[in-house]
């Protein structure tokens, strides 16, 4: 089995979105800047969405505009609709990602639109991208329970996956929007995936409201699946699901595949210091358990 994982940080995206404080261009820019020294591949740096829904990510043409962008990384942003694919086009982002979910209810509540509505939505967007050669990565949201109908079928999350990568999405990250999974759901709802979506084209997006964000990556890897989407200091939450705190922390992923032996090219160090650093502008607790052990 590979033993190379690749890191999605989606920190100055997803990390970022729920501040209730905005924070200025300037400081979005230089966590990008200084996540851009780390090793990463892929940092998402924001969303093309509307203002009234996200205000946080208002900002993010301008986000774009002030970073120094390294070779070697995709700079990746949301675009729900074409107005977004239009905003992240002339923003000459590289990479843009689409988001679905596995829950009508969520659906409606996150993009006002039902799961039918959202692939409809979503066509001409891919359509856009293939013809700009830009690739599209594909969330599904809810893929352990939804903060509105709670338990949610795998194989609605199996269909939607699908659906999905045969739209042409390279990637389909599996969102565990709430953190409700535990390893066995998660192993239950990636058996049900994978009879659909090869391993090779899956990410695991988990948010450790419950604290098992780890252990539910553990049995990711053990599927398999070797693209872990996480958020440096565990940053983040959605603003249309209450209570989801933030993502898995990338210090604790980073210092997890290492414990396992697997290979991952990031300097841990300079996220702890990042991390530290983004915390502090926030007036926020570092959520990462190895940044405090460590710093
Ligand atoms: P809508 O209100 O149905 O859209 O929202 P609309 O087409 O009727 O347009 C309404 C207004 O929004 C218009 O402006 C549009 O121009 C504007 P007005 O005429 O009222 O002044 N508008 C836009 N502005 C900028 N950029 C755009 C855009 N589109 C329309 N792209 C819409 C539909 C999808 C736009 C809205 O629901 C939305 O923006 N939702 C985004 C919500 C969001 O960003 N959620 C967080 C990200 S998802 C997440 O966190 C989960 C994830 O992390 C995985 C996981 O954890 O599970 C990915
Ligand atoms: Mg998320």
């Amino acid at each position: 089995m590979n033993d190379f994982v690749t890191i999605f940080e989606v920190g100055p995206r997803d990390g970022l979105q729920n501040e209730k404080q905005p924070l200025e261009v300037v400081d979005k820019v230089s966590l990008i800047d200084d996540l851009s020294q780390t090793g990463l591949t892929k940092i998402e740096a924001g969303s093309f969405v509307s203002p009234k829904w996200v205000p946080q990510m208002a900002s993010t043409a301008e986000v774009f505009d002030g970073i120094q962008r390294n070779e070697g990384i995709a700079y990746t942003a949301l675009t729900p609709n074409l107005k977004g694919f239009e905003g992240a086009l002339a923003a000459g982002v590289d990479e843009i990602a689409i988001f679905g979910a596995a829950s009508e209810s969520f659906s409606q509540k996150n993009i006002n639109c039902s799961i039918t509505e959202s692939i409809e939505r979503f066509k001409p967007v891919i359509a856009a991208a293939k013809a700009n050669k830009i690739p599209v990565r594909g969330y599904v949201s809810c893929v352990a329970g939804c903060p509105y109908e709670g338990e949610i079928e795998a194989s609605v999350v199996a269909r939607v996956s699908k659906t999905l990568f045969e739209m042409g999405c390279y990637e389909i990250s599996l969102g565990d929007t709430i953190g409700i999974g535990n390893p066995k759901t998660i192993s239950n709802m990636l058996s049900a995936v994978l009879t659909e979506v090869p391993v090779e084209k899956l990410a695991i997006h988990c948010h450790d409201t419950y604290g098992r964000a780890l252990a539910n990556i553990c049995a990711s890897l053990d599927a398999g699946v070797r693209t872990i989407d996480s958020s440096v200091a565990g940053l983040g939450g959605c603003p249309y699901a209450k209570g989801a705190s933030g993502n898995v922390a990338t210090e604790d992923v980073l210092d997890l595949l290492g414990g396992l032996g697997l290979n991952h090219g990031i300097d841990l160090n300079q996220i702890i210091k990042i991390g530290n650093s983004i915390s502090n502008k926030l007036g926020r607790s570092n959520q990462s358990k190895v940044a405090i052990a460590l710093t």
